[in-house]
């Protein structure tokens, strides 16, 4: 990460005073997806791309703003009424008022940030810089806010200051992660459990499609409605115990589904379907069978294609792709509707399907995927 780029110009906007610099990750995620809202199971692992932010208190109580990356300047002070028009700053912005929310009072401060997780891709960047934030607000002025709280802070930020109604596993992970280990989490109660991930003879490459759906965010907030009403549906058909689509099985679904749309019942099937698929893949990888763990992600690709329809033209080509070349395990990765597929490759099919993929894909659509190696890395953390 260009740590020194983003000091430099923290230093021609900010002064030479002495700052810190704290970064927090992006993420993979294995598989599990669309299930933290619903109370099931995630795997992810942090990467070693994120944010990184320099930062100083200043002893007032504004907060002024450099976007590297976009060149772009924002001040605002932490009042509810003072919201930033630019869509970056509000993740800043929204940190602050939830950590103020809380009972902690933040001093103002200048900073600067940047990154290198590519935006949209699926990767996590909105999280990686309100992990960042949180974080080193929380360190900078002796917050004592733990670690889960902090990502709270994350997801709330995201519900009251951005408009996604997100789960908990981005933020979870930039701030759980750790270096070569996935994390199983159970987001009903927030218990986790490190996956040491060292796949011999495989590989985990990530092919970004560079597609970005406009309309992710609310696409994204009705899929989660459609879930939290069957929920509620089901519960309400006596089985009161049921508070997420976690408790649901398959049973009982079938039995509500005359009283449901069909597309709210192909939304919770495939909720249903894939909160067994995290507890084969959780079995598998005890057993090092990358094969199993990969027959489970393309199931997730499907179910992401045709039940919960959050994929895309161009994933679909990837992951057809992916499967002609022999590729153990490949599917959509994250929200979807553009983005990323995550791929577990046999060494020996690496190059061979790299080179297809990218010949094929640009010959269809015009460019070529971007191709990201997955590292899998720390959390958040002060770099200085
Ligand atoms: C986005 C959200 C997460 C999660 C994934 C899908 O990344 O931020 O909370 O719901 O989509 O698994």
């Amino acid at each position: 990460m260009e740590i020194d780029i983003v000091q430099q110009q923290f230093r021609e906007k900010f002064g030479d005073a002495p700052s810190r610099v704290y970064a927090s990750p992006g993420r993979v995620n294995l598989i599990g997806e669309h299930t933290d809202y619903n109370g099931s199971f995630v795997f992810p692992g942090a990467i070693d791309k994120g944010m990184v932010a320099v930062i100083r208190a200043n002893g007032t109580k504004k907060v002024r703003a450099w976007s590297v990356d976009l060149q772009d300047h924002a001040g605002f002070t932490m009042d509810e009424t003072d919201l930033p028009a630019a869509s970056w700053a509000r993740y800043i912005f929204g940190v602050c008022r939830e950590i103020i929310k809380r009972g902690g009072s933040p001093g103002g401060f200048d900073t600067a940030f940047a990154g290198d997780v590519p935006l949209g891709a699926g990767m996590s960047s909105s999280a990686a810089l309100e992990s960042t934030y949180a974080y080193a607000l929380n360190d900078m002025f002796s917050l004592g806010i733990d670690r889960m709280e902090l990502a709270r802070i994350g997801q709330s930020t995201e519900h009251n200051y951005v408009g996604v109604k997100c789960g908990i596993m981005d933020q979870f992970i930039s701030l759980f992660g750790k270096k070569g280990n996935l994390i199983r989490l159970d987001t009903r109660n927030m218990e986790y459990k490190y996956f040491p991930f060292h796949p011999q003879g495989y590989r985990l490459v990530l092919l970004d499609t560079v597609v970005k759906h406009e309309l992710a965010s609310s696409a994204y907030n009705k899929r989660r409605e459609s879930c939290e009403r069957v929920a509620r549906l089901v519960r309400d058909s006596g089985y009161p115990h049921v508070e997420f689509l976690r408790d649901v099985t398959m049973d009982m679904l079938l039995e509500v589904k005359d009283r449901t749309t069909k597309e709210d019942f192909m939304r919770a099937k495939y909720v249903v379907e894939e909160t067994e698929r995290v507890l084969v893949v959780s079995d598998a990888l005890e057993r090092d069978d990358y094969e199993t763990v990969g027959r489970m992600m393309y199931l997730t690709h499907y179910g992401m294609r045709d039940l919960y329809e959050v994929s895309c033209e161009e994933l679909d080509f990837l992951n057809d792709v992916a499967k002609a070349c022999g590729v153990t395990g490949s599917r959509v990765m994250g929200g979807g509707f553009g983005g990323c597929t995550i791929n577990l490759v046999k060494d020996h099919l690496y190059e061979g399907f790299l080179a297809r993929a990218k010949e094929q894909f640009a010959r269809k659509f015009g460019h070529q995927p971007k191709v990201y190696d997955v590292v899998i890395d720390d959390g958040a953390r002060r770099i200085s």
